[in-house]
């Protein structure tokens, strides 16, 4: 393969100015990160203490191998929203090896308002959930939980992807043999009772942990009876009389001991066969992409050398090179994994967008995961692309993206406006995992776009009733909001705090992420292969 040589001034003003912009986002992130995993009140910190429970980083560090990657998920979830404080939507996770074995983990924190399930909440135990399926990994629930958070119930329940699903993900992770370890370290109350009892191995900590239906004050009001949460749903009931829990741990200790028993005793799964050579670093910092990432999404720079400082040996087999050329594709090492990758450098075209379905095809027949580095303003638009079947081509990306079968991976690096939203595999594509970086943009189209949109309609409105055009105070009374909303909604924090991605990466971090994020996704043996793709249209 050909080393891909930089052409990048590291010496440059603009060089500098972007790596001066990059790492002020990435300590911001940093900043960002830890606040999430520690600020808890004193209360929360002192009721944890006095129940004699671990804190949920103390219950990780036991019950991860020492020394292993941790590849946390959604950790900004919920960030800004409800009173600011529902750090990780009231929960960690993240994909972390225990007894040699991949496995997804999810922990409610109960330090947050008593681990009780938020709206994000739901949607990050649902989207763990896929993770576990997609990727055929053990899910490993560390529950903690006063169950649903009351206040917000109506936006918990009822609907086809609210809280019952979480139960109905369990019993199709059952049926599909992924194992699920429950350790009950606090609260599974109502709903939350059904965690444990749908998984296959359930431990459950004397003391603090507890499974009921009603929990003791709902016992009270409905029939008067008064009873301890120990007494009504505590590890001497479950163990010794109904059978609900499995195994009987004295404290959290002991809980995670027996989980990691547990998962010692697991048979080992089937999995993807992957190309696979011996790892090898890039050939330049990865540090740079501070500096080549420009501060404007607006300013253009070749995506080959964002790939020269994440493939192994800075070496890339580009596919149709002289073809198509706004979208770099090529064959590449990743910490030793063969993959595809597809990298925007400019605007979608026809030929461009032929040249994905090819790729991708190719790709997908071969068994060779995808790569996506989305960075796009959409497709092409305008008269002359719409003659020659812009549309049609799309749609050709757009199909085989959605039905590749092979794992396929999306960073976020820049833009992502449009279609290419779609066509560059982005949420709605199942991307086995989605990461953005701190710039990255996220909407229909950017927001000078759409404030530009609004002012034109307004303005065909005023034709067709005989009006002069709107003036400049009307013009900026239209775009200021547009602006200002397309600047807070569309960015990383506010994709994160939805759970429109898994995460917001340091870009120097990309590469080690994604080559975690390949090996988890060979857990999961290749399926479908030879059901091709749908109609494309030509
Ligand atoms: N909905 C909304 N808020 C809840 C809640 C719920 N279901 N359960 C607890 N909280 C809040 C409390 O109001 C408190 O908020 P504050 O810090 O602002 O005062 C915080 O969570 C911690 O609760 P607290 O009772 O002080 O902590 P604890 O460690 O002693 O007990 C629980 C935690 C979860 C065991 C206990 O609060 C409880 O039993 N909650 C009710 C559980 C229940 O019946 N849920 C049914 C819903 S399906």
């Amino acid at each position: 393969m050909q080393v891909l040589e930089t052409r990048v001034d590291t010496g440059s003003e603009a060089y500098r100015e972007n790596f001066a912009a990059m790492r002020e986002l990435v300590e911001e992130l940093r900043r960002e990160l830890r606040t999430a995993r520690d600020e808890r009140s004193e209360k929360a910190r002192r009721r944890n203490a006095e129940l004699g429970k671990r804190t949920v980083q103390q219950r990780l560090d036991l019950l991860l191998d020492p020394g292993t990657p941790w590849l946390e998920l959604a950790p900004l979830a919920a960030r800004g929203m409800y009173d600011g404080g529902v750090h990780g939507a009231g929960s960690r996770a993240g994909i972390g090896v225990v007894c040699g074995r991949e496995v997804v983990v999810l922990a409610n924190d109960p330090m947050i308002k008593g681990g009780t399930i938020y709206p994000l909440g739901v949607k990050k135990t649902l989207r763990v959930q896929t993770i576990a399926l997609e990727n055929r990994l053990p899910m490993i629930t560390l529950v903690d939980s006063g169950g649903a958070f009351l206040p917000l119930q109506s936006e918990i329940f009822p609907d086809v992807d609210d809280g019952g699903r979480v139960f109905y993900n369990q019993a199709w992770l059952s049926k599909r043999n992924i194992p699920q370890l429950t350790a009950v370290m606090g609260l599974c109350t109502a709903g939350g009772a059904y965690i444990p009892a749908m998984s296959d191995h359930v431990v459950h900590v004397r003391g603090t942990g507890a499974i009921f239906l009603g929990g003791p004050p709902l016992v009270r009001a409905a029939t008067g009876e008064v009873v301890t949460a120990e007494e009504l749903g505590g590890a001497d009931v479950h163990c010794r009389e109904s059978g609900v829990s499995d195994y009987f741990a004295e404290d959290d200790a002991d809980a995670v001991r027996l989980l990691r028993d547990i998962v010692s005793t697991l048979p080992p799964g089937r999995r993807a066969e992957f190309a696979c050579r011996p790892p090898a670093a890039p050939l330049y910092p990865a540090e740079e992409l501070y500096g080549i990432v420009p501060r404007r999404l607006h300013v253009s720079y070749d995506v080959r050398e964002v790939l020269a400082r994440l493939v192994d040996g800075s070496e890339f087999l580009e596919f149709k090179a002289l073809y198509g050329p706004t979208l770099v594709c090529g064959w590449a090492y990743l910490h030793g994994f063969l993959v595809g990758i597809l990298g925007n450098n400019g605007v979608l075209l026809s030929e461009s967008s032929l040249k994905a379905t090819q790729f991708i095809q190719l790709c997908d027949r071969q068994g060779v995961p995808l790569i996506f580095l989305q960075n796009i303003t959409g497709y092409i638009v305008g008269r002359e692309y719409e003659r020659g079947g812009i549309t049609k081509d799309g749609h050709k990306m757009v199909n085989a993206v959605a039905t590749a079968t092979v794992p396929k991976f999306t960073v976020m690096t820049g833009a992502s406006f449009g279609a290419g939203n779609y066509g560059m595999c982005g949420r709605a594509y199942s991307p086995r995992f989605l990461w953005s970086w701190p710039n990255a943009r996220i909407g229909v189209m950017g927001p000078a776009q759409a404030a530009d949109v609004l002012v034109s309609v307004k303005n065909d409105q005023l034709a067709r009733e005989g009006q002069p055009p709107l003036g400049p105070e009307a013009v900026e009374a239209i775009r200021g909001p547009v602006l200002a909303f397309g600047e807070q909604e569309g960015s990383a924090y506010h994709s994160s705090a939805n759970l429109w991605d898994d995460g917001i990466l340091d870009p120097a971090q990309t590469r080690d992420v994604l080559g975690l994020a390949i090996a988890a996704a060979r857990n999961a043996p290749l399926e479908g292969r030879d059901q091709g793709h749908g109609t494309f249209r030509m």
